[in-house]
């Protein structure tokens, strides 16, 4: 982002740009997490545009998020995909992470799908589990991280917006309900953000299962705050791809090791989640 421009006219720019290369008007916007890039290879008569071509935006970073807005259908519907997300670990403020939310939603998007990686803390949670978002615990922005603070834009939102019902009920009764129609076990938890890029000390999960998360990650609530800040409705889905240890005496991980296995994780995953995520976008319509 250039910051000296006023941000309506970077969000103009930007969607002009994309709306050069393509005459989709997306309904619902959706963001893959990590590993969770293939949800993109699901989209029909594909455009795919890089980040890089697209003014204002920041390039992703971080090995699996090849980082490109793709546009086209899924099941019927009209979606742009973020493939590959932006991270407050790689650098970026949080108005920079969420400006591709602000782009997609001038766009057309009026719901944003949004997926993640996440470590599991609740005790019931297996790796593999997909757990829908029913809340979060949003601890950089508690601490002044947070997407909306400075001067704010009246006519993208409000100063104070609410967030009660930020993760759209209407949305989890419909994703509860495509789980059953699939024989799908879906778990439904609070997610708490941190800041990463470390993963959390067994002290730091203990301290985050006290507070009441279910699973823990380093994305997504900076982007749902954006999203209601402009009204849009969110369904949010994790991918349990790691158990978070409480055990302060646990073996270390080696080099890499975390990382590959969330990936591992959410390869193994992509099938799974993709026909989930195929049977609520066709739902999502006739929610609205
Ligand atoms: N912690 C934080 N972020 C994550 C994790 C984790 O255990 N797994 C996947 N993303």
């Amino acid at each position: 982002m250039t910051p000296e421009l006023p941000i309506s006219q970077a969000i103009a720019e930007a969607a002009q740009a994309v709306r050069r290369r393509s005459q989709v008007t997306p309904a619902i916007a959706i963001i893959t997490g990590s590993g969770l890039g293939p949800l993109a290879d699901e989209v029909e008569a594909a455009i795919t545009i890089p980040y890089r071509d697209i003014p204002h935006f920041p390039e992703s970073t971080v090995a699996g998020h090849s980082g490109a807005l793709v546009l086209g259908h899924i099941a019927g519907q009209t979606v742009v995909v973020m493939r590959g997300r932006l991270h407050f670990y790689e650098g970026y403020p949080p108005q920079a992470v969420t400006f591709p939310v602000r782009v997609m939603h001038a766009l057309g998007a009026r719901t944003l799908f949004v997926t993640n990686a996440a470590g599991g803390i609740n005790p019931g949670f297996q790796v593999g589990d997909l757990m829908l978002i029913r809340d979060h615990l949003f601890l950089p922005g508690m601490a002044g991280w947070h997407p909306l603070r400075g001067p704010n834009d009246d006519t993208l939102g409000p100063r104070f917006p609410s967030t009660l019902g930020a993760y759209d009920q209407g949305l989890r009764d419909l994703a509860r309900q495509k789980a059953a129609e699939q024989g799908l076990t879906l778990r439904e938890g609070v997610y708490a953000m941190v800041a990463g890029p470390s993963f959390e000390t067994p002290a730091e999960i203990r301290f985050l299962r006290l507070a009441g998360a279910d699973a823990v990650g380093m994305s997504t609530a900076p982007e749902v705050i954006v999203a209601r800040h402009a009204g849009l409705r969110v369904l949010g889905m994790s991918l349990i791809t790691n158990i978070a240890s409480d055990d302060s005496d646990a073996a270390p991980l080696l080099g890499e090791a975390g990382h590959l296995e969330v990936l591992e994780a959410a390869q193994a995953a992509v099938p799974r989640l993709t026909r989930l995520a195929r049977a609520m976008i066709e739902g999502i319509g006739s929610t609205e």
